[in-house]
């Protein structure tokens, strides 16, 4: 009789499948380690789509005018679907909405550190876009590659919006760099405070990275936080240079050995303050997600109450057929 295969044989099977490029899918045999930094990674990331609404939404009653606050809008929107999309990837993995909301509503669990940054003014969603969303883009079409489906496929998805998010960024910031004295001091203003916090964005050095090593090995990432960053810097480097824009780091410059530009070293101590709750917005931004679910409790209670009216009213139907 054939034994079943033992838990290291389907380890090497898994691995092999990993190694020749296919997709896990979720009722494939996965290592528990690869489901849970899956949901861990995917959650936070949903997460992050969520809080990342709060700093720009606060500006959709204050845009410059109906096209900006359009855009705006979907933009925000936008970010709450991938929030939703990114929920149900986890949920393929056996993650509950009920526990991973808990975890954000409760601080347990991360979401981007960028977020807990404050919006000062409407050149703050110029930057965002073209800086935050540039960072996003790096990150995700590199996620748009990983080794497990559902959450490669919502990348394509997400990707193709956070493409909109970044282009109307750039259009802002161009506006504003070639508009009046004051419009071109205000977006300098708003790249010299969001600039950092976006490299941030790529977590910390490989070195320090306790999760990059096993995520490259089961190609849940396919590039490491540092190269990413430094894709993101090449690419939007010369994009502020073109714009007469300085990006605030005096030992930003090409290296034409390297290929890349050199910069400057992240403030960790600030990093991980922000990552552990003590950032400038942290607490703020909770506060308005525990409000908003708790404000939202009533709509969640009438949608169960309907659903289970509805599940009731069609088993009575089924045993009224099942008699006739
Ligand atoms: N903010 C908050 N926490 C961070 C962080 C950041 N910028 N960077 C790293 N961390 C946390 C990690 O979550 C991990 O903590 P944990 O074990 O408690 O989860 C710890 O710091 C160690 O970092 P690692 O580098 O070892 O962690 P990862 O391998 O998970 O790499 C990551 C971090 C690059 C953010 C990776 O998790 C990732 O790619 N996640 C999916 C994409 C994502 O979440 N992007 C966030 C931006 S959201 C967004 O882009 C929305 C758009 O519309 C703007």
């Amino acid at each position: 009789m054939e034994q079943n295969p033992t838990d290291s044989q389907k380890l090497t099977a898994f691995e092999t499948r990993i190694a020749q490029g296919e997709k896990i899918e979720p009722g494939d045999w996965m290592p528990d380690e690869y489901r849970r930094q899956l949901i861990r990674m995917i959650s936070q990331h949903a997460h992050s789509e969520i809080v990342g609404m709060l700093p720009e939404g606060a500006w959709i009653t204050r845009a410059p005018n109906l096209r900006r606050k359009m855009i705006l809008l979907a933009k925000v929107q936008d970010e709450g679907g991938h929030g939703q999309y990114l929920y149900h990837a986890a949920e393929t993995l056996g993650a509950t909405r009920e526990e991973m909301v808990e975890a954000l509503l409760t601080g347990k669990a991360k979401y981007s550190s960028v977020f807990n940054y404050p919006t000062l003014n409407w050149a703050d969603i110029g930057v965002i876009g073209w800086l935050v969303d540039g960072a996003a883009i790096k990150n995700q079409t590199m996620l748009a590659r990983c080794s497990y489906g559902p959450y490669s496929r919502a990348m394509v998805r997400i990707c193709a919006e956070e493409s909109f998010h970044h282009k109307q960024g750039k259009e802002m910031v161009i506006q504003y760099a070639l508009g009046t004295p004051e419009q071109k001091a205000m977006a300098q203003d708003a790249i010299n405070r969001w600039w950092w916090p976006s490299l941030m964005m790529f977590g910390p050095n490989d070195k320090d990275s306790q999760h990059t090593e096993q995520s490259m090995k089961w190609k849940i990432k396919r590039l490491t936080n540092d190269e990413l960053r430094q894709r993101f810097v090449d690419a939007t480097a010369p994009q502020a240079e073109f714009l007469g824009l300085t990006i605030p780091d005096p030992d930003l410059k090409w290296n034409e050995e390297k290929g890349q530009y050199d910069f400057g070293t992240i403030n960790w101590d600030e990093f991980w303050a922000v990552v552990k709750g003590n950032g400038p917005c942290n607490r703020q931004r909770l506060q308005a997600r525990v409000k908003a679910h708790e404000a939202g409790a009533w709509v969640r209670e009438a949608a169960m109450a309907y659903a289970e009216k509805r599940s009731a009213r069609e088993n009575e139907l089924k045993k009224e057929v099942q008699v006739a």
